[in-house]
């Protein structure tokens, strides 16, 4: 549907512009963060450089990339009060919502929290997007009852989030992995989470209020639960053989697809292929997970050919981390470790030229009436 098909009551505003950015661009043909374009940036860019882009604005020459991946570093600690609540509620929380609370939480120690101005939005961006890994990686462990995991200064960031899950560091593969699926990951324009933390951003509210409500819509299985909700159904599936019942079942029954279909792509995601591939790379040194790709590829050839939808990037992103060994529930939270870029980029530009976002409703309720009539 093109702007001007689409009417002021467009069902889920699909159409509609709802305003202008200069950090992403997803169309049918390409996806482009700040001009450069996913694939090029999946085969070349590392996620920090990915990240300098899109919150300083341009891609970081070798001393600037020095500096920010040291700053990053330096401010990956988490006072240990944040810690002990985030250790005390995780074993009975999904970890989407205790990341929540403690991005929350980290609102509390910000010196600047009530400033949205450009440099100190900068900061706080780069101060969540460095605690964020801390967060999730002291959740995991005590979810696994163990004890937590210090930040690792000398491995990057993909390879830290990974490490202070599991309190192993991972191999050149799966940390590389991890870094694509954080590139891919990272931004993706007006979806239902920026634009939430863009609304919030408008009202001249804070950066972490913004993340917070980034959060919790990107948790929801249309959005980024769906990489989650992906893998849980393949292992519903369960088996090669198991696909044609299970698909026929879902038509039948009008089930959703988990991982298929999207808003604005309708020939494909430009990122599912990208990641598919680099799971499936890890598969030669796991072979005992092929069979995820095996089911996934049965599935996706089902909905091609009888449904004409495609996979979304978090079809093939379940099966990926399902295959580096990371607990399904913390998909969407490595989601927000990597989409902190985006969401960051687009408060700060939304704060830098600001309106309040404020569209109207199509009344369909009842006519006047009265109370005693
Ligand atoms: N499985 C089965 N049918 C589907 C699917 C699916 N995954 N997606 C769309 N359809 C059908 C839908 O039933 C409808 O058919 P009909 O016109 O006969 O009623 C038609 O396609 C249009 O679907 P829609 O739900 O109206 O489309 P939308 O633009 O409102 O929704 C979507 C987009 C992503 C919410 C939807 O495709 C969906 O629910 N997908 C599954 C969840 C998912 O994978 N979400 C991730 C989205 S992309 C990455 C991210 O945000 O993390």
């Amino acid at each position: 549907m093109t702007p001007a098909q689409a009417t002021a009551a467009s069902s889920g505003l699909e159409g509609i512009e709802a305003g202008s950015t200069t950090i992403c661009n997803v169309g049918q043909g390409q996806l482009l963060y700040r001009g450069y374009e996913i694939h090029d940036l999946a085969d070349n860019a590392t996620f920090e450089q990915v990240a300098h882009l899109l919150l300083v604005g341009h891609k970081p020459s070798a001393d600037e990339l020095k500096r920010f991946k040291s700053e990053l570093v330096s401010l990956r600690s988490v006072p240990d009060w944040i810690i002990d609540i985030v250790r005390r509620i995780a074993p009975n929380s999904h970890p989407m919502d205790t990341l929540r609370t403690g991005v929350s939480l980290l609102s509390h120690v910000d010196a600047h929290i009530a400033s949205n101005s450009p440099e100190h939005n900068l900061a706080k961006a780069k101060r969540l997007l460095a605690a964020i890994p801390t967060i999730i990686g002291a959740g995991q462990r005590a979810i696994d009852g163990k004890p937590i995991v210090a930040p690792d200064p000398a491995l990057d960031h993909p390879a830290n989030l990974l490490y202070m899950m599991t309190g192993n560091r991972p191999s050149e593969l799966f940390a590389r992995t991890m870094d694509v699926s954080l590139i891919l990951y990272a931004e993706h324009e007006f979806n239902a989470s920026t634009f939430t933390c863009r609304t919030i951003a408008g009202t001249l509210s804070d950066m972490h209020s913004a993340v917070v409500g980034g959060i919790g819509a990107l948790k929801g299985p249309l959005h980024g639960g769906a990489n989650e909700a992906a893998m849980d159904m393949l292992k519903e599936v369960g088996a090669l053989d198991n696909v044609r019942p299970f698909m026929d079942n879902a038509f039948a029954t009008k089930r959703k697809i988990m991982g298929f279909g999207h808003r604005v792509y309708k020939n494909g995601d430009h990122r599912a292929p990208i990641l598919r591939s680099w799971g499936l790379k890890l598969t030669k040194e796991r072979p005992e997970f092929k069979k995820w790709f095996d089911i996934g590829d049965a599935v996706q050839k089902i909905m091609l050919d009888e449904k004409h939808i495609h996979p979304n990037v978090d079809f093939p992103c379940g099966m990926t981390y399902f295959t580096m060994g990371i607990p399904v529930p913390q998909y969407t939270p490595i989601f927000v470790a990597s989409r902190i870029t985006g969401w960051c980029a687009h408060i700060m530009e939304q704060h830098e030229n600001n309106r309040l976002i404020r569209p109207l409703s199509t009344y369909v309720g009842p006519e006047r009436r009265e109370w005693n009539g």
